[in-house]
């Protein structure tokens, strides 16, 4: 949630600002603004709304061409989306200009005091109180770096914080605890970010800042130290994708590139981890055998889609390996009292890691001796480098706001997560891995098969643009799937839909179904699956309800034919996997409604890709 960039360099700061600032928009669009040096006078913009609305003030009223410049896309918390509450925050002094991503809990005692001192607030934000305490300290006589420091000793929450002063011509200074910020190391010039996309045009290196801690950053010189001014490791890193990833390429959104993208990051998220006999390799996972075979539950723990990526691992590694697996909500688990001990094992999965619920989760496993694995999507996060290992899904970068390439890596993550605990503790006969494996491994292209045959999805679209109401079924596996196509049409359609099991709906949801409502539904394979008959007979029962059934059945499955409305083929796969494949067709088909029904598919109302606080 918000996205923040700073520069100091030779280019022109503010194009690498707003361009920077274009690619990190999928964070909060709320609202913009830029502040850059000129001549010892900060001069900044700000604007509610989309960038469209800061290019347009920067239009009428141009900045300055200089080499140092901060700029912030907000997704509101304290104060409301307008021009006085976007960033930056200039000092009463007018000496710092700063930008924030998180919540300063303490702030309302904080800004008491400041007003006792005479200090006039212009806005409504937590924000605020940060700048104005940074613009007291360095006129005070601090250094801008040791005003940094003193200044987050104070404060409570979560907050990356990056500050350019009046007084200090080409440099910055930047802090964080609990909100992600990555250094981009150029040559002759560094940058600050939320995120790699806003400098991977200059740079593919860069450096992750830790927990508590501040850097100085010049244009030919980065300093790490924690907030008492210890020097700090660095800890360096370089990015593996490039700029055409984090761009549209040609596509009318980053959501339907990213769902055409999924049979490649799929395979990616495969590539290395088998060996030829089927066995798996995940060399990246350094815990011991021994230890992994003590384990005597796993707990899984993620939000939103990352969390139903998580009720399918519970199917298929309790199937698998034997052990009980619960699959919980983050911000659930960190405020109950979870039965966790050393031999716990806790799953988090996270396409951003930066997710504030999952990461607290991860904090109050560790403190209770769980051991902890990561699945996540986005390296040098603060969720892997808190954890004991670390599977990463190689998706690249997932912009659109609604998760779909992420969600599929992460479910195949969960699967090689799962065999890998059955070979390491013999629950699996090998010859039995193997099978699973191969089958796994041939998933991508079947993928692409669905994708090939998604057309007939945007006329499908055309028909529910004034529905106010879908259901999706599932069972088993296909019960996830469900609530994936539903939070898929709420967050970018607007639409109320709800996922259900499929035995469930006698016990309740069966009262919403009447003349008309469509109800999607995912049927397990046939023959092979003893829930397949039991969820045709569901489609019989809502169908003589006058729900108008669309149907996800495998290829050749006739059972299905004559209680179908509409009828999607899927590719025969194995129950476990299936997810796989039908998750395809509900994300595209709220891509197409959505986009039919005029809405912004990458950037909904109200979201932010990266939750980043609670
Ligand atoms: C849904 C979606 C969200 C995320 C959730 C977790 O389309 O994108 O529900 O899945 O906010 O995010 P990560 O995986 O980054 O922890």
């Amino acid at each position: 949630m918000c996205g923040i960039i700073g520069y100091v360099g030779p280019r022109v700061a503010r194009e690498v600002v707003v361009d920077g600032l274009r690619r990190m928009e999928y964070r909060g669009y709320d609202s913009a603004g830029v502040a850059v040096l000129d001549g010892g006078a900060i001069e900044f913009r700000k604007k509610a709304g989309k960038i469209a609305n800061l290019d347009a003030e920067l239009a009428i009223s141009p900045l300055p061409d200089t080499g140092l410049g901060i700029g912030h896309t907000r997704w509101a918390t304290h104060g409301g989306p307008t021009d006085d509450n976007a960033h930056p925050h200039v000092s009463a002094n007018e000496r710092v200009a700063l930008i924030h991503n998180g919540i300063i809990e303490n702030f309302a005692s904080l800004r008491s005091e400041l007003v006792a001192e005479g200090v006039v607030f212009r806005s409504q934000t937590d924000t605020e109180v940060a700048a104005q305490l940074l613009g007291r300290e360095v006129s005070a006589g601090a250094d801008l770096a040791e005003a940094m420091r003193t200044v987050c000793r104070r404060l409570e929450g979560a907050f990356t914080l990056v500050a350019i002063d009046a007084d200090n011509a080409g440099r910055l200074v930047a802090a964080r605890r609990n909100s992600p910020l990555v250094v981009g190391v150029g040559d002759g010039e560094n940058f600050v970010a939320s995120d790699v996309a806003a400098f991977i045009e200059f740079t593919r290196h860069a450096i992750e800042l830790g927990q508590d801690e501040v850097v100085d950053v010049t244009a030919d010189a980065i300093t790490i130290t924690d907030f008492f001014g210890e020097p700090a490791p660095s800890h360096p890193f370089e990015v593996t994708w490039d700029l055409s990833a984090a761009e549209k390429g040609g596509y009318d959104w980053f959501m339907r590139k990213e769902i055409y993208e999924q049979p490649k990051a799929v395979a990616d998220t495969l590539l290395g981890r088998y060996a030829a006999d089927g066995s798996l390799k995940l060399d990246e996972l350094h815990i011991p055998a021994s230890e992994l075979r003590s384990i005597d539950k796993i707990i899984v723990v993620a939000c939103g889609s990352a969390y139903y990526a998580g009720l399918v691992a519970k199917y298929a590694i309790e199937h698998w390996t034997r052990i009980a697996c619960e699959v919980e909500i983050a911000s659930e688990f960190r405020y109950r009292d979870p039965i966790i001990d050393g031999s716990t094992l806790v799953v988090t999965i996270s396409q951003s890691g930066e997710t504030a619920d999952t990461l607290m989760a991860i904090r109050h496993a560790r403190e209770q001796r769980a051991k902890v694995i990561a699945i996540c999507n986005t390296n040098g996060a603060t969720i892997p480098r808190e954890s004991d290992a670390v599977i990463y899904t190689h998706a690249g970068p997932e912009i659109g706001v609604a998760s779909t390439k992420g969600f599929l890596t992460q479910v195949a993550a969960c699967y090689l997560l799962g065999l890998y605990l059955a070979q390491v503790r013999g629950t699996m006969f090998d010859d039995e891995i193997h099978a699973v494996m191969t089958e796994l491994a041939a998933t991508p292209p079947l993928i692409q098969q669905v994708l090939d045959g998604l057309g007939p999805i945007k006329e499908l679209a055309a028909r529910f643009v004034g529905t106010k109401s879908v259901l999706f079924l599932g069972r088993h596996v296909g019960y996830p799937v469900a609530l994936e196509g539903a939070l898929k049409l709420k967050e970018i359609a607007y639409l109320h839909a709800e996922g259900f099991p499929a035995g469930e709906l006698k016990h309740g949801p069966i009262a919403l179904v009447e003349g008309g409502v469509p109800i999607f539904v995912v049927v397990p394979p046939q023959g092979r699956d003893q829930l397949h008959d039991k969820v045709v007979s569901n489609i019989q029962e809502v169908r003589a309800r006058g729900a108008l059934t669309i149907v996800l059945a495998e290829a050749g499955d006739a059972e299905v034919e004559p209680y179908a409305d509409v009828l999607f083929r899927l590719p025969k796969v194995s129950t476990l996997l299936q997810p796989l494949v039908a998750t395809v067709p509900l994300q595209m088909f709220a891509c197409e409604l959505a986009t039919l029904k005029g809405y912004d598919v990458d950037q909904p109302r109200n979201l932010a890709k990266s939750v980043t606080v609670e």
